[in-house]
């Protein structure tokens, strides 16, 4: 029976088919595209509950910015938490939003609202439970058939590489909730390694660091802005000068912060992910290290961004890695590269 709903699928007219809408639904942010569109949503995964009304008012940057600003009875929520949804209500809201500002209005015109295909990604390592709860969220915001298919084959896509050929290629996607760690090739993933502690963990570590060398307390969103706008492996010092709570007398206090004082900060953190591509090299199948160290290793995600992190890598693992362009989009690129077969797309897609 399955079969036959999975070959009907396959080869029924593209008339019946309706629009296609991609989903990375991800832990820092959510992008969607529609086929032959484009990524048409690119917005914080957060939003704003009123715990009064029971209602969820603010949405994805809105939501973000006002992160710490806001009154007691308004709560900042991330329903996605390490690549996996926490807060189903609250992801099923977020996604309604998203598709209202995104994907519904190209149907205005229209009288008859054609169906709507997803394809989505799930982390590797969720559990079919996790998995369930994506599909479940997308069926209830619209969808009338969700394929789902694991995100490092996604990003693999989204880096330019083909994931059916026998070359195998390692890559790091350090996000914002998880740093994967995965070998593809032969349309499927090799080894794989995934460290919890990725791009948002990295902000808490932040907090802890000024508040102790400096007595200082920090909101989030002042963490993560340290991250992005101090971090750098070139050396460059550069300061800026923040404001928070002084511990000791609970009123505001300005202290100037340093490169060197986020490099000091997140230093474990880079280790573990390097230690950890290390460790994955060591385990792999020699058939393929001599292919790996010929082609390098490539890093993506949003940590990507940081300015000298490939040489970072490269002086760590002793091997060449290098960062693709436009990091953050790599694996909603590789989900519309992905579907552009449909044959290829069920070869990926998860049975569950
Ligand atoms: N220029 C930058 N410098 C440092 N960090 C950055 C920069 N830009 C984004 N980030 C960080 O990258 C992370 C978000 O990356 P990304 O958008 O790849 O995550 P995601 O896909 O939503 O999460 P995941 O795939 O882990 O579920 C955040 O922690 C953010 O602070
Ligand atoms: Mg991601």
């Amino acid at each position: 029976m399955f079969n036959f709903i999975r070959n009907f699928q396959e080869f029924k007219p593209s008339i019946f088919k309706g629009y296609e809408i991609y989903f990375d639904l991800g832990t820092a942010s959510t992008k969607i595209a529609i086929k032959d569109k484009g990524i048409v949503l690119r917005e914080p995964t957060y939003l704003g509950l009123n715990t009064k009304l029971k209602e969820y008012i603010f949405f994805g940057t809105e939501a973000k910015s006002i992160l710490g600003k806001t009154p007691d009875f308004i709560k900042i929520i991330r329903p996605i938490v390490n690549g996996v949804i926490s807060d189903f209500d609250a992801q099923v809201s977020l996604l309604k939003k998203f598709m209202e500002q995104s994907v519904y209005i190209y149907f205005n015109n229209q009288l008859i609202k054609p169906g709507m295909q997803a394809v989505a990604i799930v982390p590797s390592i969720s559990t079919e439970i996790e998995q369930k709860a994506v599909q479940e969220a997308l069926l209830k915001v619209g969808l009338s058939h969700v394929f789902l298919i694991e995100k490092p084959l996604a990003t693999a896509a989204g880096c330019n590489l083909n994931v059916f050929s026998h070359q195998p290629n390692l890559i790091v996607d350090l996000g914002g909730g998880l740093i994967e760690i995965f070998i593809v090739g032969s349309g499927g993933i090799i080894a794989q390694k995934t460290i919890k502690n990725a791009g948002d963990y990295m902000n808490k570590l932040i907090y802890n660091y000024v508040y102790l060398k400096y007595g200082l307390i920090l909101g989030e969103a002042t963490c993560e802005s340290l991250k992005i706008n101090l971090l750098n492996f070139t050396n460059t010092e550069n300061t800026t000068t923040i404001r928070g709570k002084s511990l000791e007398s609970g009123l505001p206090k300005s202290v100037r912060i340093k490169t060197s004082d986020i490099k000091e900060a997140l230093l474990t953190s880079f280790n573990q992910i390097t230690d950890g591509v290390k460790e994955l090299i060591e385990t792999s199948p020699p058939e393929i290290l001599d292919e790996l160290l010929y082609r390098g290793i490539i890093l993506t995600g949003g940590l990507a961004n940081i300015k000298g992190i490939d040489s970072f890598f490269a002086n760590e693992i002793k091997i060449d890695s290098y960062c693709i362009h436009n990091v953050q989009d790599a694996t909603i690129n590789g989900i519309i590269k992905l579907s552009k077969d449909y044959r290829n797309l069920h070869k990926l897609s998860i049975d569950i």
